[in-house]
């Protein structure tokens, strides 16, 4: 039998453990659970992280009985990967382990004020104010200001950093720390990749930054070590995987950059998930964005690798526009019953819809922006709008297509996708007509978890899996030509930066 690897991917609305074949890439089995997300107040986001952990011991445990099932023996995964949703961030007590507040959410917006204080006080108003440390411009998304909040207005964390035993993590962190053993000796480290959205790391060093520290008021102490994406940091302590190394740990977005086997300077992949991220690819030099796009840290592969960088187009919300027609409006009953919707309209009829739920990210980067549905008559439908919910996702990725090719001053000619709502067989036609290129998709779309279970592969010690795309035999593809007349397309997208000026002056 071959070796198998394994991947724990904790997103922002599930969990999953897939397991798969070292040596073909081949899926072997999965399991998937919901995770619940709370809204406390207007614009705050909030997760349980001993929900998050139940999830992930669940997913485990299922996926391990169906790989039995199919008479495959669990001895034979060798290693484990985490990957996860970035910058959403929790503190916990490391002599009980009990988590001392809700995981606040990267998409929570309780910071707005203090991120428009910073901005203010920053000399010439300037939210790039700190981009030449971390690559990132002040906002509500990133982890310090969310640690600062939690620092300023919890008792139970104030009082944990002053007998020093708080800890602060990225869900990464969070789940490592578990797995290897908890409050009986768990390990508290997170990887470049992660550590790059936190707002604390200083990308050139490849290091907390005590500048940066200082600047937020967060205590050094309480942050776990800094490791690369692609080597031991513990071994799982308890359940049926008890002794199998944890030896990859990627944010999820780098990990779909690993899985879409993107290592040379200029691949891009997009990956639609919650929110929607275009990441490319820049080598071993960090490259400015002026365009609005973040400079990230894309994955270390080693401790002695190297570490690599990507340009980010951060879309805070994709697939969340879905589950809000679905939660919200209840005008689908299940997620994929958008397509079949969209597809009863064809057109969204001239009904654009901004779901600025969270702000804008990039290029914009406005937390004051706010939802908006605009061209609405009569005979808008429900159809129309599921239609302009998907062209909505579609209009947020080329703007960050656009950024990107200024920025790099060479132009995509195709797009690589991946993600739950690559299924979505219109979304994806109406992507390729709206950017004017081709997108392709892989029939494999899970490659977040493929591109962890790689790097814990891959790592010293472990040694099952060798990150080249020659060994990836079994991924094909399907690639979507764009269908319409780019006089129309650029049409549309007019109006739709004309809605997007709406959302951000909707007050006024
Ligand atoms: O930066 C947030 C991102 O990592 C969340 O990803 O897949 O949960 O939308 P996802």
């Amino acid at each position: 039998m071959d070796p198998l690897v394994a991947a724990i991917d904790q997103g922002t609305s599930s969990t999953r453990f897939l397991v798969f074949n070292a040596k073909t890439a081949e899926l072997m089995s999965q399991h998937q659970v919901e995770i619940k997300q709370s809204f406390p107040k207007e614009g705050w986001v909030e997760e349980d992280p001993k929900e998050i952990m139940r999830s992930v011991y669940e997913c485990m445990e299922r996926t391990c009985e169906k790989l039995s099932l199919l008479n495959i023996d669990i001895c034979n995964i060798k290693a484990v990967g985490v990957t996860n949703q970035r910058e959403t961030t929790l503190v916990w007590d490391k002599e009980t382990g009990e988590p001392l507040y809700n995981a606040i959410v990267w998409l929570d917006l309780r910071t707005q004020s203090t991120v428009e204080s910073l901005i203010n006080k920053s000399p010439g108003k300037n939210k790039n104010h700190l981009k030449h440390k971390t690559g990132l411009p002040i906002s509500t998304y990133f982890s310090a200001v969310k640690l600062r909040w939690l620092l300023d207005n919890v008792e139970k964390v104030q009082q944990a950093v002053r007998s020093q035993r708080a800890m602060f993590g990225t869900v990464d962190s969070w789940i490592i720390w578990c797995l290897t053993g908890g409050n009986s000796g768990g390990v508290h480290c997170t990887d470049v990749s992660n550590a790059s959205r936190t707002m604390l790391f200083n990308i050139h060093s490849m290091d907390w930054d005590p500048e940066l520290c200082r600047y937020f008021d967060v205590p050094m102490e309480i942050l776990p070590t800094v490791r690369s994406s692609s080597e031991i940091y513990g071994w799982m302590k308890s359940g049926s995987l008890a002794g199998v190394p944890i030896s990859g740990c990627l944010g999820d977005q780098s990990a779909a950059l690993v899985g879409q086997m993107c290592f040379n300077e200029g691949q891009a992949k997009n990956t639609y998930g919650t929110g929607c991220f275009m990441l490319r690819t820049t080598g071993t030099k960090p490259l400015t964005s002026h365009h609005g796009l973040l400079t990230t840290v894309a994955y270390k592969l080693g401790k002695d690798e190297p570490a690599c960088y990507a340009l980010e187009g951060s879309v805070a919300i994709a697939g969340a526009v879905v589950r809000w027609l679905k939660d919200n409006l209840g005008i689908v009953q299940s997620s994929s019953e958008i397509e079949k919707l969209a597809a009863a309209a064809g057109t969204s009829y001239g009904c654009y819809f901004v779901p600025a739920f969270s702000g804008l990210y990039a290029p914009y980067w406005e937390p004051s922006a706010r939802g908006i549905i605009c061209g609405l008559t009569q005979f808008t439908n429900r159809n129309h709008l599921a239609f302009a919910a998907l062209e909505a996702v579609c209009f947020q990725t080329k703007e960050i297509l656009d950024a990107m090719n200024q920025d790099s001053g060479v132009p995509l000619t195709q797009l690589q996708v991946d993600g739950g709502m690559t299924s979505n067989r219109l979304l994806m036609q109406l992507q390729a007509d709206i950017l004017c290129i081709p997108v392709v998709r892989p029939t494999m779309s899970e490659t977040t978890a493929l591109g962890v279970a790689m790097a814990a592969g891959a790592a010293e010690g472990v040694g099952v899996w060798n990150l080249s795309p020659s060994h990836l035999p079994n991924v094909t593809t399907e690639k979507y030509e764009p269908q319409i007349n780019p006089d129309e397309s650029e049409f549309r997208f007019s109006r739709w930066k004309k809605a997007v000026q709406r959302s951000m002056n909707w007050e006024t």
